[in-house]
């Protein structure tokens, strides 16, 4: 069972290390070089939840322009959530996410109602990436506090952990509702160690979008960056500190 060789991996590893003192209370388990805290941050959308969907229903609504409606959906919607974070002008996640949509399909001059209608429907009933529950069993098992950190709203995020079965292991949902500025702002980040109580580098911290890394690890958070689809990293200072392509590769 790979848990079981996970402890003994930890009792041999030269880096296993349980403090005592408060401040550092945190349990170290080095498998394969990749150090976690005991409290373990995920991002939601690209990470925990899928963000394009590749249904039958889908490509008889958008043919041949699926992929490229989806790809531009998800890069306005986070272009929008920077850009009203500079500007001031905060929204929600929803509001940002379906105005995001209204431009992918203008661009590609798409105006059926339904198809709109079709697209939000599968961004309000978001399905988990296969790797993602095996993992956030282990982390919980071992006694972590997992909580989702993301841009999406509260109610929202609430539902789709409850409707994916992973609400019983989260002991916190942060979204950007709580602080009205959206990720990588530190302001966002912010709430995670105020929450916790904790200090920056006694969290774990994984995202799958390589720009939340660069936020998080500016801020001071451990990181593992789900590089999903294999890109490069984003040339913004810092680099994270673990890379995997999947969950799975935390705990093989
Ligand atoms: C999130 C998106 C931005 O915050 O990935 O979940």
């Amino acid at each position: 069972m790979v848990f079981s060789s996970c402890i003994l991996v930890v009792k041999t590893s030269a880096h296993y290390k349980k403090a005592n003192s408060k401040k550092q209370n945190h349990f170290l388990i080095e498998l394969f070089n990749i150090m976690l805290t005991q409290i373990c941050i995920f991002d939601a959308y690209g990470t925990l939840f899928k963000v394009a969907s590749d249904t039958f229903e889908i490509r008889s609504a958008l043919g041949d322009k699926s992929e490229s409606v989806q790809a531009l959906w998800r890069q306005k919607q986070l272009e929008y959530t920077w850009l009203r974070s500079l500007m001031g002008t905060w929204v929600n996640f929803d509001e940002v996410t379906e105005k995001a949509l209204d431009y992918a399909l203008a661009h590609h001059q798409i105006e059926d109602a339904n198809t709109r209608k079709l697209l939000l429907r599968i961004f309000y009933s978001p399905t988990l990436f296969k790797d993602v529950l095996l993992l956030i069993q282990k982390l919980y098992e071992q006694e972590n506090q997992i909580a989702i950190a993301s841009n999406g709203t509260r109610a929202l995020l609430e539902k789709s952990a409850e409707a994916t079965g992973i609400m019983q292991y989260l002991s916190h949902i942060i979204s950007a509702d709580d602080a009205q500025v959206f990720k990588p702002s530190p302001a966002y980040y912010q709430m995670i160690i105020q929450h916790f109580g904790c200090l920056p580098d006694e969290v774990t911290f994984f995202s799958s979008n390589a720009w939340d890394i660069a936020g998080a690890a500016n801020f001071g958070f451990r990181t593992i960056w789900v590089n999903r689809k294999q890109t490069v990293f984003e040339q913004l200072g810092v680099k994270p500190q673990y890379v995997v392509n999947s969950l799975k590769k935390v705990f093989e």
